[in-house]
C-alpha cells in the first residue's frame, strides 16, 4: 500500500466536540490518515484558511422515503435525501426502516435496502420501527436485527398504524435490555389527541392550524412521562425523540435528576417555529404541521435554553419530505384537506446544521457544542462512533469546511430536496457550509453540489450504543 495521501487539507482550524486545533489533514483512501503541520503534497488540496474544519453532521432522525399508507407518498428518496443532507453539511444519515403491522421486521428491513442502495450519496444506517412486536419479532428477529448492525428502533405512542400499547412498550423496551440496543419514543397520547380531535372535527374545527390544539403540550406531556416510568420499571435507557417545549422538558430534567438514563432530541422546528406559523385559517399552515406541533415564543426559549444546559443528547432534523402542492403530500388526492388528515412532517435535513450553528453565533450554544448535538452524540448513540462524529486519524474523512460568516436567507429555490417548500423560507442564518466530503470525497465545492455517483453511499451497521 502507497504511504501517499490522496488529499490535503491545509492550515485546518478543526472543531470536535472537545478541542479545537491548527493543522493540516491527510487523508488517504477515504480516511483521516495524519494530523500534522506541513504534511506532504498530494495531488489534491483544500486552504482552509480562515474557515472552522468540522467533523461532517450526523442527521440520527429522518425519513426518506418510507413506505405510506395508499395515497401519500415522501418527496425524497436517497438520492435526492442525501444530497440535500450534504449540502447542508451533514454526511451520514439514520433513516427508519418502518414495519407495518403484520409485517416481518426482516421483510422491512430488505425493501428498505432496496429503495437505498444504488441511491444514496453518503452513508447511512438504519433506524427500525417496531409497530408489531408479536411473539416472533420479539423473540427471533429483534435480536437477530440488533446483532446484525440495527441497534436502535422507534416505537410510537400515537398514530393508529404504528402505535404500540402500555405493554408492548414494555416489552419492547425489555428485548432493546437483553440485547443492548436504544429505543427511540415519539411520546404523545394517542387517546388523548383523538378525544380532541374529535371534539374540534364535531364544532367544524378543519383548519391546519387545529392540529396544535389537538395535541397540546400535555398530551407531549403525559407521554413523555409515561415512556420515563416505563424506562425505570425495565430499567433501560430510552431516547425521547423531537421534543417540542417546557413541559417535556421539565419531566426529561426530572428523570435525569432521578438519576435514570433518559435522553432526548430536539430539532430546529422547535428552536425556529412557532404554531402560528401553522396559521390562522389558511391552508397553507399545512406546510408546517408535523408532531409534536410547535409551540410558541417561550418554549422556543424553554428548548434553546435546554440546550445549553446539555438535557438534549443530539439534534436531528426530523426531516419527512412531502410536498405542499402535491395530491400525495400536504393535499391529499389535490384537496385542501382536514387537518387530521394533512401528512404529518416537515422537510429540514439541508437546513438543520445551518439553522443549530446560527444559534453558536447569536451565542446560544458553543462550537462544540454544536458539534456534540449534530455529529459526536449521535454517531456514539447509533453505534457508529468512532468512524463517524469526529475528526481523528482513522476516521472516516467525511469532513465539512464551514463559512462561520457567510449570511444566507433560506430559500426553497437553493436547497437541493424534492420537496417544493421550505418551513424555514426567509430566515436569516449566519454560517453555511462551503465544502463538504464523504469518506475523502469532495461532493460540494464552494457551496455547489459537483455531483457523485448514486449509490456511493454505503451503508453502516451499527455497532453497539455508546451512552457516554
Ligand atoms: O410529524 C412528524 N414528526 N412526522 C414524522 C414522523 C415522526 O413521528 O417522526
Ligand atoms: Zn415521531
Ligand atoms: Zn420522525
Amino acid at each position: 500500500m502507497s504511504n501517499e495521501l490522496d488529499f490535503v487539507i491545509r492550515h485546518a482550524d478543526v472543531v470536535t466536540a472537545s478541542d479545537r486545533f491548527s493543522c493540516d489533514i491527510g487523508i488517504r483512501d477515504g480516511r483521516v490518515a495524519m494530523l500534522g503541520h506541513d504534511l506532504p503534497r498530494a495531488p489534491r488540496e483544500l486552504d482552509a484558511s480562515g474557515l472552522l474544519v468540522l467533523p461532517g453532521g450526523v442527521d440520527g432522525h429522518c425519513h426518506l422515503d418510507q413506505p405510506m399508507p395508499e395515497g401519500m407518498r415522501m418527496a425524497d428518496d436517497f438520492l435526492s435525501g442525501t444530497r440535500s443532507a450534504v449540502c447542508g453539511g451533514t454526511t451520514t444519515v439514520i433513516p427508519f426502516a418502518a414495519q407495518h403491522k403484520g409485517q416481518s421486521l426482516q421483510a422491512a428491513v430488505d425493501d428498505y435496502h432496496a429503495r437505498a442502495t444504488g441511491k444514496a450519496v453518503i452513508d447511512y444506517g438504519f433506524h427500525l420501527i417496531v409497530s408489531d412486536p408479536s411473539p416472533h419479532v420479539l423473540a427471533d428477529e429483534l435480536p437477530r436485527l440488533i446483532a446484525n448492525g440495527y441497534t436502535s428502533f422507534k416505537v410510537y405512542m400515537t398514530y393508529d398504524d404504528l402505535k404500540l400499547n402500555d405493554r408492548e412498550m414494555l416489552d419492547v423496551l425489555s428485548v432493546a435490555r437483553a440485547h443492548g440496543a436504544l429505543v427511540m419514543v415519539h411520546a404523545e397520547n394517542s387517546d388523548c389527541i383523538g378525544w380532541l380531535t374529535e371534539r374540534l372535527l364535531g364544532d367544524g374545527h378543519v383548519a391546519p392550524h387545529f392540529h396544535a390544539h389537538a395535541r397540546p403540550a400535555v398530551v407531549e406531556r403525559e407521554a413523555t412521562h409515561r415512556a420515563i416510568a416505563f424506562a425505570e420499571l425495565v430499567d433501560v435507557p430510552i431516547l425521547i425523540v423531537h421534543v417540542s417545549g417546557a413541559d417535556a422538558i421539565e419531566q426529561i430534567r426530572w428523570g435525569q435528576t432521578r438519576g435514570l438514563p433518559i435522553l432526548a432530541e430536539t430539532c430546529p422546528q422547535y428552536l425556529y417555529l412557532t404554531a402560528a406559523d401553522l396559521g390562522g385559517g389558511e391552508y397553507e399552515g399545512a406546510k408546517c404541521v408535523c408532531s409534536p406541533p410547535p409551540r410558541d415564543p417561550e418554549n422556543q426559549k424553554a428548548v434553546w435554553k435546554a440546550l445549553r444546559q446539555g438535557v438534549f443528547s443530539i439534534v436531528s432534523s426530523d426531516h419527512a419530505p412531502f410536498s405542499y402542492d402535491d395530491p400525495l403530500g400536504k393535499k391529499p388526492g389535490g384537496n385542501e384537506v382536514a387537518f387530521n388528515h394533512i401528512p404529518n412532517g416537515i422537510p429540514g435535513l439541508e437546513t438543520r446544521l445551518p439553522l443549530l450553528f446560527n444559534g453558536v453565533n447569536e451565542g446560544r450554544l458553543s462550537l462544540h457544542q454544536f458539534v456534540e448535538l449534530t455529529a459526536l452524540r449521535p454517531a456514539k448513540l447509533y453505534g457508529l462512533y468512532p468512524r463517524k462524529g469526529t475528526i481523528a486519524v482513522g476516521a472516516d474523512a467525511d469532513i465539512v469546511v464551514w463559512d462561520p460568516q457567510r449570511r444566507v436567507k433560506i430559500a426553497n429555490a437553493s436547497l437541493h430536496h424534492a420537496v417544493d417548500y421550505t418551513p424555514y423560507e426567509g430566515i436569516e442564518v449566519t454560517g453555511w457550509p462551503r465544502h463538504c466530503m464523504s469518506r475523502g470525497e469532495l461532493l460540494v465545492e464552494d457551496g455547489r453540489f459537483v455531483g457523485a455517483e448514486a449509490g456511493r453511499g454505503q451503508f453502516i451497521a451499527a455497532g453497539r450504543p455508546c451512552l457516554d
